[in-house]
């Protein structure tokens, strides 16, 4: 929570990108690789397809996309950019970071950059950070990335994933305002998670030199039940909190923009923090969980809606366990 006393800037989203891949892998693609049926998936998910990144193309590519597409519609110069934080849990390659081959493909030479990987949760985190280095005053233009190709961690056979995920990156720019932004985050993780939502393969524990490698080391693994249990409870518990601090009512909210996981956890949060229904902005039935890109890719496509001036609740949850809430004043 911001220090009413404090002289320094807010740091304000000024623009937002983002980048789909044209690829759509529906149910009924689905139906043909495992036991499974649109009906169901729709039922107990709400989606209807995701996107998929072609091979031979990175998260990277997607990054560069979505942040071409906020430069062109919000006529910002890339040269400007100081800093570029990407959220992702599939970085192009284990190293260099995905931050770095972005700032290669945009010819930025002098940029701070990193990658950071808090799953789903990974956008929000990314958000804290990029404000908090601009409300230092050090950094003025700075690029908040959440993309992951995470198709490439499916195990296309297996039904307990391949219905929810998809790919996609956004992009949202911030820089200093003297008008209220970003106001508040309210983040928090835990070990918990570890057994319930992971992709082990390919890491120190389990490199891919190992031999025999463990093929099935390399797909993303969950239990399902246990993880949307813990990701309502979580955001809820997050959205009440951050409200709390903040001594704001669930009225004062525009709009909630929640990780987009599964219909249903959507709507259990939606319901447990007592929400309007019109106020909840939502795109999984055509994309899917795309893991850290849900929530700058259902704010940019939900653009038309947003005013200036309206009051945002964001909240994700993901692998770690891993969640949060962060609230802000939609600035553009
Ligand atoms: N297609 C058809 N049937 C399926 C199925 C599928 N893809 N997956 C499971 N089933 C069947 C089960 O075998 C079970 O059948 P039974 O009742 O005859 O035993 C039944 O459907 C219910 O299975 P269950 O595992 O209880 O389903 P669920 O309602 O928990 O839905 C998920 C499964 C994965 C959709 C749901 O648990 C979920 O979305 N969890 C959160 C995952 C998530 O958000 N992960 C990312 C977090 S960032």
């Amino acid at each position: 929570m911001r220090n009413i006393y404090s002289s320094r800037p807010y740091a304000a989203i000024t623009a937002i990108g983002g980048y789909l891949p044209q690829e759509r892998r529906t149910n009924f693609d689905l139906e043909q690789v495992c036991d499974t049926s649109d009906e169901w998936i729709i039922k107990r998910t709400g989606i209807k397809e995701r996107r998929i990144l072609e091979a031979g193309l990175a998260t990277s590519d997607m990054a560069v996309m979505a942040i071409h597409d906020l430069c062109t519609r919000y006529n910002k110069d890339v040269a400007d950019v100081d800093a570029i934080i990407v959220a992702t849990s599939t970085p192009d390659v284990l190293m260099p970071a995905t931050a770095n081959i972005i700032a290669q493909k945009l010819n930025l030479n002098n940029v701070w950059a990193f990658d950071m990987n808090a799953a789903c949760s990974g956008f929000l985190y990314a958000l804290d950070m990029g404000a908090s280095l601009v409300e230092t005053e050090r950094y003025k233009n700075v690029l908040i990335v959440g993309a992951d190709n995470i198709s490439a961690f499916v195990n296309i056979h297996d039904r307990s994933t391949n219905i929810l995920f998809g790919d996609g990156a956004g992009v949202i720019w911030l820089e200093p305002s003297a008008e209220e932004g970003i106001i508040d985050a309210f983040m928090q993780s835990n070990g918990d998670g570890r057994d319930f939502l992971n992709i082990e393969g390919g890491g120190s524990l389990y490199p891919t030199s190992e031999k025999p490698f463990n093929q099935e080391r390399s797909y993303l693994k969950q239990d399902g039940k246990v993880v949307f249990k813990q990701a309502v409870q979580s955001m809820s518990n997050a959205c009440k909190s951050i409200l709390e601090r903040n001594q704001l009512g669930i009225e004062a909210v525009d709009w909630l923009i929640p990780h987009q996981a599964n219909k249903r956890i959507i709507d259990a949060v939606g319901k447990d923090i007592n929400i309007q229904k019109n106020k909840t902005l939502t795109n999984i039935e055509y994309r899917g969980n795309t893991i850290a890109a849900t929530i700058p890719l259902c704010i940019w496509e939900n653009i038309k809606q947003i005013q200036k001036g309206d009051l945002l609740m964001l909240t994700a949850f993901g692998a770690g366990f891993s969640w949060g809430a962060s609230l802000l004043r939609w600035m553009i």
